[in-house]
């Protein structure tokens, strides 16, 4: 069912206007003078969340604004919608789907539900599956067509069906059980599939293959190419119905299509958007690379952070305070970046999966009723890991003319690092996030010295990256991006934007085939010079 009923232009809600002009007044106000205005405000303005820990308070920001925040946020739909979300309405009205993502790392008494029925089932079916796919490759009872168990497993997928699992797999890395190797192929460079192939054994291989749509270009040509790889050298005439290919996706019937064995065929569904999907079948490969109880941890802390979400008040509830913040910085500071830095190598994919999140989900300039917005949405979404960006960019932040809110992250515990290399660590986080604050703009110093500081940001603390608090950072800020789109009034779950290039390159492949197509000139004439320029040989 279609819910329009919560759309409402934020723009028109009192508490907007009010924050148009706390912006205005505070501008110009400095946020290391609001700390001597209120030596509490450090411990005001912290939030923990189960083992995390969000300071916002070194944010332009004053109680003022906060409450004006709160209040614009119980004024807007927030809470209709995510009334509507849990009870598994069609939120994502653009495709008429729900949006359950959460349900797949739930229990039964927490109860979401779709067209009336627990969709818990189907989840607790999924999730008997990958235990037993696992277990079964890890325990080496898992064969090839030659009959020898598996020792690589080669992950295929694009965009949502690869960042999450890529990004889990790199930042658990220390929780990995031994003996199998995990390679994510994802871009359509051949160098990448050719280069992965060239170095395995293709009767040890196992290809899992995720699209939720089964249709995506690029893991269909990367398929294809792996396909041909299995074909010639163990001489299979259809290797995609062996045991050493594994499909997973929400459309079943093309992968059946495709040729895949149902038995071998994991299924999830239409409500679990693709970015969202890490939490669902999609994770096989975190599955069997962490271990399942690993996996079932990343979900554990995913639900902890729903629950938090669904039943702290709004000013105490971190995913809420986050995109409030971001909506602060956004849209009456007028920033039109948001950076995030995590103070872990670990985590290096982290920028890469939030720009997916928040980029594909929030980038959007239609209202959910079909207006054309005057307000800006998702920011741009950037960043890399400390200490390494301090060596690259960090001197746009400290002194470039943008004004780039910052996430900084860290874990206060690292058993695979050292107290010399993590106190290290920490302390160049904490000092940068001083830094952009403080600056330092002495009389008498050359102007290229001078920083003028103010800078806003917000220091996340976990304890540990342990495979549960990994999985309660993403839901933050899956969360988040639902806090703000509902304020923003726009479908966070469709994107659309990514269709037209799409097209666009199916037409300029059916052109390069001498079929016929209207392409514009100026792609004819690079088409052209592609054409003229390539060896014939390759
Ligand atoms: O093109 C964008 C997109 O549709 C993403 O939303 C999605 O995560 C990705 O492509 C991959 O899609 P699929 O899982 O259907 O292959």
């Amino acid at each position: 069912m279609t819910d329009h009923s919560f759309g409402v232009n934020p723009k028109t809600l009192p508490a907007w206007q009010d924050l148009e002009d706390l912006a205005e007044s505070i501008k110009h106000d400095s946020i290391i003078e609001l700390f001597n205005e209120d030596p509490l405000r450090a411990e005001k303005y912290t939030i923990k969340a189960g083992e995390i820990c969000l300071d916002y308070s070194k944010n332009l920001v004053n109680d003022q604004v906060i409450s004006k925040l709160i209040e614009l946020a119980d004024q807007s739909s927030l809470k209709a919608h995510a009334q509507a979300m849990f009870s598994g309405k069609n939120i994502n009205t653009t495709e008429q789907k729900a949006v359950l993502h959460m349900a797949l790392r739930s229990r039964r008494q927490d109860d979401y539900r779709h067209d009336d029925k627990p969709v818990i089932d189907q989840i607790e079916l999924s999730l008997q599956r990958m235990a037993h796919i696992s277990h079964q490759i890890r325990e080496g009872q898992w064969l090839g067509v030659t009959g020898k168990p598996i020792t690589d497993v080669i992950h295929l997928g694009v965009g949502g069906s690869d960042l999450g699992p890529r990004m889990a797999c790199e930042a658990l890395r220390s929780y990995a059980l031994s003996g199998l190797n995990l390679h994510f192929v994802s871009n359509a460079d051949g160098a990448e599939i050719l280069s992965t192939i060239a170095e395995l054994n293709p009767e040890t291989t196992l290809i899992i293959l995720v699209s939720k749509s089964f249709s995506t270009q690029e893991t269909l040509l990367n398929a294809n190419t792996a396909l041909k790889w299995l074909s010639e050298s163990l001489g299979l005439s259809s290797p995609q119905s062996s045991t050493q290919v594994i499909a997973i996706t929400a459309d079943k019937e093309k992968a059946t299509a495709f040729g895949i064995s149902t038995e071998r065929i994991l299924e999830f569904q239409d409500w679990v958007g693709g970015r969202y999907s890490l939490w669902s079948c999609v994770g096989l490969s975190v599955s069997i690379y962490l271990g399942y109880k690993n996996f079932t941890a990343i979900l554990e802390g995913a639900r902890e952070m729903d629950i938090h979400f669904r039943s702290a008040p709004l000013d105490k509830n971190m995913p809420v305070i986050l995109a409030l913040l971001g909506i602060w910085h956004n849209n009456f500071m007028h920033a039109e970046t948001q950076a995030v830095i995590p103070y872990c190598e670990r985590l290096k994919l982290l920028p890469a999966y939030l720009q997916q999140l928040e980029m594909e989900s929030n980038g959007k300039s239609v209202s959910l009723n079909n207006e054309a917005l005057d307000y800006s949405t998702a920011p741009i979404i950037w960043g890399q890991t400390g200490t390494d960006s301090q060596h690259a960019f960090f001197q746009l932040l400290h002194q470039g003319t943008h004004y780039v809110p910052v996430d900084f992250i860290g874990f206060i515990n690292d058993p695979v690092s050292n107290r010399k290399h993590h106190n290290f660590l920490l302390s160049n986080l904490i000092a940068q996030a001083s830094a952009l604050m403080t600056g330092r703009t002495k009389t008498g110093v050359a102007p290229h010295k001078i920083y003028k500081g103010n800078k806003p940001s917000n220091v996340i603390l976990i304890n540990e990256l342990t495979p549960k608090n990994f999985g309660a950072m993403v839901a933050l800020y899956e969360h988040k991006v639902f806090v703000q789109g509902s304020i923003w009034n726009i479908n966070s779950y469709d994107q659309w934007g990514v269709e037209l290039g799409k097209e666009m390159t199916r037409k300029v492949l059916k052109e390069n085939t001498g079929d016929s197509q209207s392409v514009d000139t100026s792609t004819q004439h690079l088409q052209k010079y592609i054409n003229t320029h390539t060896n014939v040989n390759s």
